[in-house]
Order: structure tokens, then sequence, then C-alpha cells
């Protein structure tokens, strides 16, 4: 049920009906809706326009208990491990989403939406990544992200863009291979992103920057705040909240996700587990949730305890045996009490701007190559954030090398795309790029230009 359903639903049954429906709701298991109450987690939070979710695993999409609790419970799939870089790009330049796709097809098919996690982390790198650093890492980060944004381009609701880039602790950032080639590592991702997949929400995730008192919560809020201001593309913030008793519940949770909020983004409840899951915990979190705007929805991480990565700590809502735990009934309670607030805001569309460039292109020709110089300015009045310039090359001209760009195909009908790093072109500014070709006697150069669809003046 959407909040549009709901507040028409509000308009028919009156507000005394609503109030006792309400009411009524504290009793779980209700079923149905007519009485204020859903019966599963996904209907109860849909109520205020938010998601509850789950982390899925494809191994165990053939476990029919496991599947029917997801199925019914969870409108938000995360693929727990399906879509890291070990999984997606085992070895460099092949991609394999065989069991993402497993679990991605499981989830649309159901009309689930999808979480993707993650593309940039320094865990879970084949080791093919964690053998690269400097520049050859960084090329292969932002090759990783497209190639994996572009194959699930506009059916991700949100991507965790980085993960865990801060220090515990310290408030620093965390010592890595992807941190070494320098810090602009994270902002280099989340533009890359942008461009790969215009269409989805783009998140920074991590765990203990719950507590707002915490260094490493000010460090990741001083991260998202200066992206805002310099107009670094950042839409939401991912807080995973796995609680145990070295990262216990506080109840300045609320302050941090008000906090994160005020900067403009939306906050997501990603990874929650629960050590001992003590029913009054779940419920706080999940109140605290509610009370927020901005907060748009909650993922737990697994279905059943047996599930868990932290089997150990029991920490999720269905035991092994799938039977719903008190802390199952806590957090659908907790959300069928929770009001319909404003809602979570949508994605701000940027201010209508008119988008315009100006391509100028220098080439030096020799008998059997030339060398082409080529200018792009930015002269509309909208920042360019992920740029494909596209051009015909006359006939027997052929790209050998490039710089500033990738250059396919090499003949005819080319496109150079930005490397990520050169992604943003403000109003006003340019970005250079060149290449190197044979020719077999014509070193004309293309008649027209087109940057992002917009064709652009010439000279
Ligand atoms: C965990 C998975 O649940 C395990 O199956 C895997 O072995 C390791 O990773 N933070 C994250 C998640 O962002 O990707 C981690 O998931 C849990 C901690």
């Amino acid at each position: 049920m959407s909040r549009k359903t709901f507040r028409r639903g509000i308009a028919a049954v009156g507000v005394a009906a609503l109030t006792a429906g309400m009411t009524a709701g504290i009793t779980a298991g209700m079923a149905g809706t007519a009485s204020g109450a859903a019966a599963t987690l996904a209907g109860a939070a849909e109520q205020s326009g938010r998601y509850f979710g789950a982390a899925i695993s494809a191994g165990k999409l053939g476990d029919a208990q496991y599947t029917t609790i997801a199925g019914r419970e969870f409108g938000m799939v995360t693929p727990e491990n399906e879509l890291k870089i070990d999984a997606t790009e085992p070895v460099q330049n092949q991609f394999s989403f065989a069991r993402a796709d497993a679990v991605v097809d499981w989830a649309t098919a159901r009309g689930k939406r999808v979480r993707g996690h993650t593309l940039a982390w320094h865990s879970q790198q084949p080791a093919w990544m964690q053998s690269l650093s400097g520049t050859a890492l960084r090329t292969a980060m932002v090759n990783h992200i497209n190639g994996v944004m572009a194959r699930y381009q506009g059916r991700i609701h949100a991507w965790d863009v980085v993960n865990e880039a801060f220090d515990d602790g310290t408030g620093g950032r965390r010592d890595s291979n992807l941190q070494r080639t320098g810090d602009d590592w994270i902002e280099v991702a989340f533009r890359t992103a942008r461009a790969a997949d215009p269409a989805a929400r783009l998140c920074y995730n991590d765990y203990n920057i719950e507590n707002w008192t915490w260094a490493k919560t000010r460090a990741v809020y001083n991260l998202v705040k200066d992206f805002r201001a310099r107009g670094v593309p950042i839409d939401c913030v991912g807080l995973q909240a796995h609680v145990n008793s070295g990262s216990p519940y506080d109840p300045n949770f609320r302050t941090t996700l008000s906090s994160f909020a005020a900067l403009g983004v939306d906050v997501q409840i990603t990874e929650l587990d629960v050590a001992g899951a003590s029913p009054g915990t779940y419920a706080a979190i999940v109140t605290d949730c509610l009370a927020v705007p901005r907060c748009t929805g909650i993922s737990v991480w697994g279905v059943r305890d047996t599930d868990s990565w932290r089997a150990w700590e029991t920490p999720l809502l269905f035991d092994g045996s799938g039977a719903p735990k008190p802390a199952y009934t806590a957090v659908l309670n907790a959300l069928n009490a929770g009001t319909p607030g404003p809602g979570p805001t949508p994605t701000p569309t940027p201010p209508p701007g008119t988008a315009g460039c100006r391509v100028t292109y220098a080439t030096s020709a020799w008998n059997t190559g030339l060398t082409a110089d080529i200018t792009i300015a930015n002269t509309g009045t909208t920042p360019v954030s992920g740029w494909r310039l596209a051009f015909t090359l006359p006939g027997g001209q052929a790209i050998t090398s490039g710089w500033n760009a990738a250059y396919a195909p090499a003949r005819g009908a080319v496109t150079a795309t930005d490397l990520g790093y050169n992604a943003a072109i403000p109003p006003a500014g340019s970005t250079a790029i060149g290449f190197q070709a044979t020719h077999t006697g014509d070193t004309a150069r293309p008649a027209s230009f087109t940057l992002n669809g917009t064709a652009c003046a010439v000279g």
C-alpha cells in the first residue's frame, strides 16, 4: 500500500475509525490492512512510504522456508555477497553476473526493489585488485563501477557506492589500497557512479556511525557535508547498524539520522542486526527511523538467525526454524504505530538549466599518422557530471591510443567517455582530451560533435 493509498484511506474511513484501527494495530499478526495495521514488515513500512528489506543470498533461493518468509516480509532486497567486487569481476575485465542476477531477478519478479552493495570497498576484493595500486587501481575501480552499474542500469534503487572507508575510533580514513590512491577516491567513485546510472540513488555506507558522539560518525558527517557543499553527487547515507556490546544502541541514534538528513541526503538503515535480538532495541531503532522523514527504509542483514553472518548472536527476526521471534512482533508493531509522516523527500531535481558545449579540435598530421587535441567546453548553465562525446572519424582514420578519455570503437562512429576523475565539467569549465590515430590520406576532423546528446558548437 502506498502512502497515497493510505491517505485516501484516511479520507474514506474517517479519523475516528483510523485512530481505532491504529490502536488495534498494536496487536501483531492482524490480517489485512483495513484496520490500519499491516500484517507484514514490508506492508507496515509502506504505510509511511518506507521500505523494509533484507539481505538475500543466491545460495538460499532453493530453500522454500527461506523464500516464503523473504517473499512475504521484505520489499527491498540487498544481495548479501553477490554484487561485491570479488563476485562481479573475479578476473580483471571479465564480469560475472550469474549469481547477482539470480538475486536481482528473484526480487524484481516479485515486485521488490534492490539495493546494490557495493562498488568500492577495501574488503572482498578479488586477488587481482588486491595486488593493484596507484593509477592502475584507480582506473580499475572506475572501470569496475562502470561495468557493474551499466549491467544493472535502471534496476537498482540505491547503490552503496563506497563502503566502510573510515577508520574505527580515530575519525580518519581507513588505510587501504584504495585510500592510498589518493583522498579523492571516494568522490571519484561517486562521480563515476552518477554518470553510469543517473537514476540510482548513491549512498555512502558504513558501520559504527550510529552513535552521534563517536568520531567516526562525525568524520562521515563531515565528508557528506563537504560533498554537498562542493556538488559531489551523493543522495544517501547507509547506516549498517550492527548492534552488539561493542557498538550498543544509544538513543542519540535519532540525532545522527536527523543530522545526516539535514545535510539534504536520505538515510537508510542498511544491515540491521542486534546481538540477542532485544525486542526493545529493535523497536527503538525502527521508531527512530520513523521519526525522521528522510529515513526512507530499513533492511535487516539476513532472514533467520541461521542465515546470519553472526549466527551465534541470534541477531535476526526469525529463528532457525523460521518462526517469528519477539523482535519480529516488536518491529511490526513499531512500524504499524508510526503515523504517516511527510514521507521521504524525492531525489532533488536539479534546477532547470541549459545544456551547451563547444568543441575545439586541433590536429597535427604526418604521412600516416595524426594527433588530435580536443577541448570540450561546457557553455551551458548545468554542471556536466559524466560525459560521452560522440563524433564520426573520416574513413581511414583509426585511433591507436588516447588520453583523458576512453575511445570506442577505434574507427567510424566513436564515443569518447570520461575516465571518472574528469567526469565533472562545471558551467564555463572545460576539459582536454586527445588521441593518436593512423590515417590513409584523409586527415580531416569530424564534421560534428555531440556531448551527452547535445550538439556542440565547433571551433
Ligand atoms: C558480510 C556477509 O554477510 C558475509 O556473508 C560475508 O562473508 C562477509 O560480509 N558489512 C558489510 C557487509 O557491508 O557486506 C558484510 O556482509 C557485513 C558487514
